[in-house]
């Protein structure tokens, strides 16, 4: 675990994953969307224009979508597009389809494409307010695989902010099995606002309740707070 000043939190998160994928030639690496990463793709973006970064070397997979309309403002592909695409250099994420006329066939397409691709070498999580890892909401599996899942309350209520009545209430998601069988795994929490969940995910049992919290089953992972996410931490 690494616990940072807010104001430092892209600048480590940018970082932590610099590191991790260090001496990969092509890293293929889960990028998650949200307000949490943005401050990572803006350091992302500020050390690709320094020249510090080489966005194309890396294989970007986005780890899940809505089940909404592909070209809404709100979905995680606009967000790529604003957030991803605006780094000097950066490669098209591989994305879910969620207008496939077989969304599940196309939840296989994503999990068989990760895998074709020797798996992820890091996945970049952020942490749902009910502990969720991209779309697997409490109860999923650590075994689960890419696929179509109904959203929960909690998901619901942080999508509405921009969803507004529009809300959808799927998702499509790598599962936990791709998520956690990253060689690396970087969960981002920041806010006072995530401490609870962060503090049941890191101190609390390992479980299904706390999908967050099975990211202390992988060998290499960091969880990386800014302080005011990690302020209910008890531990040292
Ligand atoms: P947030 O979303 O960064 O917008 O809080 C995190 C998540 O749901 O994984």
């Amino acid at each position: 675990m690494r616990v940072v000043a807010p104001g430092d939190f892209g600048e480590a998160a940018a970082a932590a994953v610099v590191e991790m994928v260090a001496g990969l030639d092509a890293p293929v690496v889960g990028l998650p969307t949200g307000n949490t990463p943005g401050v990572l793709y803006a350091a992302l973006r500020r050390l690709a224009e320094l020249g510090a970064f080489d966005a194309g070397l890396w294989r970007p997979v986005a780890i899940d979508e809505y089940g909404g309309p592909r070209h809404h403002p709100c979905s995680n592909r606009a967000y790529f597009e604003q957030h991803w695409d605006a780094i000097p250099g950066a490669r098209p994420v591989l994305q879910f389809d969620p207008e496939a006329d077989d969304p599940d066939g196309d939840c296989l397409r994503m999990a068989e494409a990760v895998e074709a691709m020797g798996g992820l070498d890091v996945a970049v999580l952020g942490i749902g307010m009910n502990g969720h890892l991209a779309f697997n909401e409490p109860g999923s599996s650590l075994d689960s695989k890419a696929r179509r899942v109904l959203l929960h309350g909690p998901s619901m209520t942080s999508a509405r902010a921009c969803w507004g009545e529009e809300t959808p209430s799927r998702g499509l998601t790598l599962g936990l099995r791709e998520l956690t069988g990253a060689r690396a795994v970087l969960l981002l929490a920041s806010g006072g606002s995530k401490a609870a969940i962060v503090q049941a995910a890191i101190e609390g049992p390992v479980s299904s309740a706390v999908p967050a919290s099975f990211v202390r089953t992988a060998p290499n992972h960091l969880y990386l707070l800014d302080s005011a996410a990690g302020a209910n931490l008890t531990l040292g």
